[in-house]
């Protein structure tokens, strides 16, 4: 086993997981474990299932990602998790497992940041990944715009002002009564449907990088009250449209605006089809180079958090064990 070999731990939300990858970049293993059929009949997460989850959970994911990368305790060099944003009960499973397993091994803990997190997912399938670039980063939390200055730099060019993309899949899928999690059902339910069926608003699409999405789950609310008999595929197909037009329009302006040579995407709704083959499409046309996770590296795993926790320890040396979790974490550095 390689002496830069990371556990990374990973309990913000809903899903167990627990990884080793080695100096960045090398995945050893990565062991998931969900919790979306607890959540499910709930129509959501439920913060208190989720941490009770996460301690009956964790220990045997951490064993299982251990024995799938063919090593021992002794054998980590530094053991990671995330530290925030995220419900604060989940996060203190993860953090102070993590600072057990470092303290009982005489290795450095490090504190990750759960956004920073998913921008390394794509660092850890494509190593080459150089900055001047802009990350999208599209959760069930999240909706950033960020310009990667350079490795560990960034400035923040938008955000939502209301829903995160991924709560807005969430809410409408509720509103068509699909099950939950309500991104993934969308997604399935569009490809058979006319994203041109209904024109939905495309909000602040001309107004800088900041993203609105409330307005557009009212519109679907409204629509569907006027139309009861209305296709569910056609209505989701134009809804999913409409924000992938959004998101995809702004990051484009922010890559021209800005001189990156790429776009990053990242997050949960990352995983989305027509959002990874719309950013393709303009990557392809306007020269820039596109960085698409697979749809397991899009959404919450411990690969990602095992990968950020390298080049933060390289970077900024290992967080003292008296550091706590934060479950409003910024981006770092904005
Ligand atoms: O990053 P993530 O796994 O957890 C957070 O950090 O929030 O993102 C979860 C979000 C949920 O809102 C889920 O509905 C959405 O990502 N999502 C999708 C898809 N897969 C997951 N949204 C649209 N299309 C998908 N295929
Ligand atoms: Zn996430």
């Amino acid at each position: 086993m390689s002496a830069g070999s990371v556990l990374g731990i990973e309990t913000s939300c809903d899903e167990t997981a627990a990884a080793v990858v080695i100096e960045g970049t090398k995945l050893a293993s990565s062991v998931v474990s969900s919790q979306v059929d607890l959540h499910a009949r709930f129509g959501g997460v439920v913060p208190e299932i989720a941490s009770r989850a996460h301690v009956d959970l964790l220990n045997p994911v951490v064993a299982e990602a251990l024995v799938e990368a063919g090593c021992t305790g002794p054998d980590i060099s530094a053991v990671a998790a995330t530290i925030g944003p995220g419900l604060i009960g989940a996060l203190l499973v993860g953090v102070s497992a993590a600072k057990a397993f470092a303290l009982a091994w005489g290795v450095p803990f490090v504190g990750v940041n759960h956004l920073e997190a998913h921008l390394y997912a794509a660092f850890l399938e494509e190593p080459d990944l150089t900055p001047p670039l802009v990350l999208l980063l599209v959760s069930g939390g999240h909706t950033l715009l960020v310009n990667m200055e350079d490795h560990l730099r960034y400035r923040l060019l938008g955000a939502t002002i209301d829903d995160a993309a991924g709560e807005a899949f969430d809410k409408v899928a509720r509103l068509l009564g699909l099950p939950y999690p309500g991104g993934p059902a969308i997604d399935r339910l569009a490809m058979e449907g006319d994203r041109q069926a209904v024109a939905f608003p495309r909000a602040m699409l001309d107004d800088g990088y900041d993203f609105s999405f409330s307005g557009l789950k009212t519109s679907v609310l409204t629509y569907l009250r006027k139309h009861p008999e209305a296709d569910a595929a056609d209505v989701a197909a134009s809804f999913q449209e409409a924000v992938v037009d959004v998101l995809v329009t702004k990051a484009r302006r922010a890559a021209r605006d800005t001189g990156a040579t790429g776009i990053v995407l990242a997050g949960g709704v990352a995983a989305n089809s027509a959002l990874r083959e719309r950013v393709l499409d303009v990557c392809i046309e306007d020269g820039f180079r596109p960085f698409v996770p697979s749809r397991t590296m899009c959404t919450d795993n411990a690969a990602m958090v095992a990968a950020t926790a390298w080049f933060r320890l390289q970077h900024d040396g290992p967080t003292p064990l008296s550091a706590g979790a934060d479950a409003a974490l910024r981006f770092p550095g904005i």
